[in-house]
C-alpha cells in the first residue's frame, strides 16, 4: 500500500468499541424486516415450510455471506464500490448494484417506517383499546388510500435518520442501539406470550412451526432467501460499508455469528406475536404487507395497559427501523463524500430528497396507482422483489466468488483470523461454502427468481 492510501485508511472513522460495531451490525440487521416483513412472507409462503427453508438459509448461507461480506469491507476499507473493485476492478459493478439496490430499499422501507410513527401516534391517542376491535383493518386501508398522510409520515421516518447520519457515524449509530435493541426483543416476547394464550392461537403456532413439506416450491425458495438477505442486511453493501470502518483486531466470525443469532431469534419471536393472534382473530395470513398492523391492535387490545404496550412497542420499532434505515443511507452518503468530497451533512440530505422522490411511486401504489401493476406486481412489489430476490442474492453471489475465487486464499484467511492470531474452527468449512456450495445455490435460485428457471 502507498504512502496516501495509507494516510486515508488512517484518516477513516472506526468503531470505538467492539460493542459498538456488533451493536450497529445488529441494529442494520434487526428492523422491519423481522418484525414487518418476516411474519409477512411465512404468511404468503405456506407457514412452518418457509420457516425450515428460511432457517436454513440463514445458517448455511446468510451467515456465510455475512463473513464474506465483513472480509470484503474490511480488506476494503473503502466506500462499496472501492471495496468490491480492490482486487478486480470489474467487480466494481457488483458495488453499483449493491449501492443503488440500497436506495431503492431505502425508498420503500420509508414508506413503512412512516406506518410505524403513524401507529405510535395511534397509540398514543389510546386507538387500540378493546372498544376499537372491527375498525382495525379499516385503519389500515383507510391509512393507505391517503397518499398525503402516507407522504407525511414517510417524509417524518427520512428525516429523523438523516438528521442522525449526518452527525456523523461513530456518535450517530451507536449511541442508539445499546439499550434499545435488547429492550426491543423483551417487549416482544411478552407480546408473543399474550398472543399464543389467546383462544384459538394454538392452530396458529402449528400452522407457524409444522412444515408442510409439500408447499416448498420454487417461489418459496426465492422468498426464503430475499428473506434471508434482507434481514441480515446482504447483498446492497451494508456490511461492507460498516466493516470497512472495523479495525483490524476484532474477530470477523465470532461478530456475525453474534449478529445472525439476535437476529434470527427477533424475527422468530415475532412470528410467535403475529400468526397466532392472524389465527385467533381469524385474520387471512396471506394479507400481506399489511399483516402486522392489521393484527398488531387486536393484541394490544387484548393485554393489560394494551395502550401502554402499544406506544413502548411502536416507539422501540421506529428506532429499529431507523437503525436499519441509517444502514441503508451510509452506503451511498460515504460512497458521495469519498468521491466528491461533499460534505457530510449535504451529502446526506440530498441522497434523503431523491430516496423521497423513489418512495413516491410506492406510496401512489398503495393508494390511487393500486391498479398499475406489472405481472401481478404493485410498485411496492416491484421494487421489493427487484431488491430482495433479484439484486441480494445476486451481489452475494459474486460477493462469495471474489473472496472465494478472486482474492488470493491467504489474503482471505488473514482477514478471517487477523493475520494468523485467532484460531477460527471452521474456516475451511466457511470457505468452501463460499467457494462452491453458495454459488452454486445463489445461482439457481438467481435463474429462478428472473423467471429463468421454473421449479
Ligand atoms: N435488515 C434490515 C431489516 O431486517 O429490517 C433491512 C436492511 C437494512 C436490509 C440494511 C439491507 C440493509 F442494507
Amino acid at each position: 500500500m502507498d504512502k496516501s492510501t495509507l494516510k486515508k485508511v488512517d484518516k477513516r472513522d472506526h468503531f470505538n468499541s467492539r460493542i459498538g460495531f456488533i451493536l450497529a451490525a445488529a441494529g442494520s440487521a434487526v428492523g422491519l424486516g423481522n418484525i414487518w416483513k418476516f411474519p409477512y412472507q411465512v404468511g404468503q409462503n405456506g407457514g412452518g415450510a418457509f420457516v425450515f427453508v428460511y432457517i436454513i438459509f440463514i445458517i448455511f448461507i446468510g451467515l456465510s455471506v455475512a463473513i464474506t461480506e465483513m472480509v470484503i469491507g474490511r480488506s476494503g476499507k473503502s466506500n462499496v464500490i472501492g471495496c468490491y473493485g480492490k482486487y478486480n476492478s470489474k467487480f466494481k459493478i457488483v458495488g453499483w448494484f449493491g449501492m443503488i439496490a440500497s436506495l431503492l430499499l431505502y425508498a420503500y422501507y420509508a414508506v413503512v417506517g412512516g406506518w410505524t410513527i403513524f401507529y405510535l401516534v395511534k397509540a398514543v391517542t389510546g386507538q387500540f383499546g378493546a372498544a376499537s376491535v372491527g375498525s382495525f383493518e379499516t385503519m389500515f386501508d383507510s391509512f393507505c388510500q391517503s397518499p398525503i398522510q402516507l407522504i407525511i409520515y414517510q417524509i417524518i421516518f427520512l428525516v429523523i435518520t438523516a438528521f442522525i447520519i449526518s452527525k456523523g457515524i461513530s456518535g450517530g449509530i451507536e449511541k442508539y442501539c445499546k439499550v434499545l435493541m435488547p429492550g426491543l426483543f423483551i417487549m416482544l416476547i411478552i407480546m408473543a406470550i399474550r398472543s399464543i394464550t389467546l383462544p384459538g392461537a394454538l392452530k396458529g403456532v402449528e400452522w407457524y412451526l409444522k412444515p408442510d413439506f409439500s408447499k416448498i416450491k420454487g417461489s418459496v425458495l426465492v422468498s426464503a432467501m430475499g428473506q434471508a438477505f434482507f434481514t441480515l442486511s446482504l447483498g446492497v453493501g451494508t456490511m461492507v460499508t460498516y466493516s470497512s470502518y472495523l479495525k483490524s483486531d476484532e474477530n470477523i466470525g465470532t461478530t456475525s455469528i453474534s449478529v445472525t443469532i439476535f437476529d434470527t431469534l427477533v424475527a422468530l419471536v415475532a412470528g410467535f406475536v403475529i400468526l397466532p393472534a392472524v389465527f385467533a382473530f381469524n385474520l387471512e395470513p396471506s394479507e400481506g404487507p399489511g399483516l402486522v398492523f392489521e393484527t398488531l391492535p387486536h393484541v394490544f387490545s387484548q393485554m393489560p395497559f394494551g395502550t401502554l404496550f402499544a406506544i413502548i412497542f411502536f416507539a422501540l420499532l421506529i428506532i429499529a427501523a431507523v437503525t436499519s434505515s441509517i444502514s441503508m443511507l451510509e452506503i451511498s452518503t460515504t460512497f458521495v463524500v469519498e468521491k466528491t468530497k461533499m460534505n457530510r451533512k449535504k451529502a446526506t440530505w440530498l441522497l434523503t430528497l431523491l430516496i423521497f422522490l423513489l418512495g413516491i411511486p410506492v406510496v401512489m401504489g398503495f393508494g390511487p396507482w393500486r391498479h398499475v401493476q406489472l405481472a401481478g406486481k404493485t410498485f411496492f412489489n416491484i421494487y421489493d422483489y427487484f431488491v430482495s430476490n433479484i439484486t441480494m442474492p445476486l451481489v452475494g453471489l459474486f460477493g462469495t466468488i471474489l473472496v472465494g475465487h478472486i482474492m488470493k486464499k491467504d489474503i482471505v484467511m488473514n482477514e478471517l483470523t487477523n493475520n494468523g492470531t485467532i484460531n477460527v474452527k471452521l474456516k475451511m468449512v466457511w470457505y468452501t461454502l463460499v467457494r462452491w456450495v453458495i454459488p452454486i445455490i445463489l445461482f439457481l435460485i438467481s435463474l429462478q427468481s428472473l423467471g429463468i428457471l421454473k421449479i
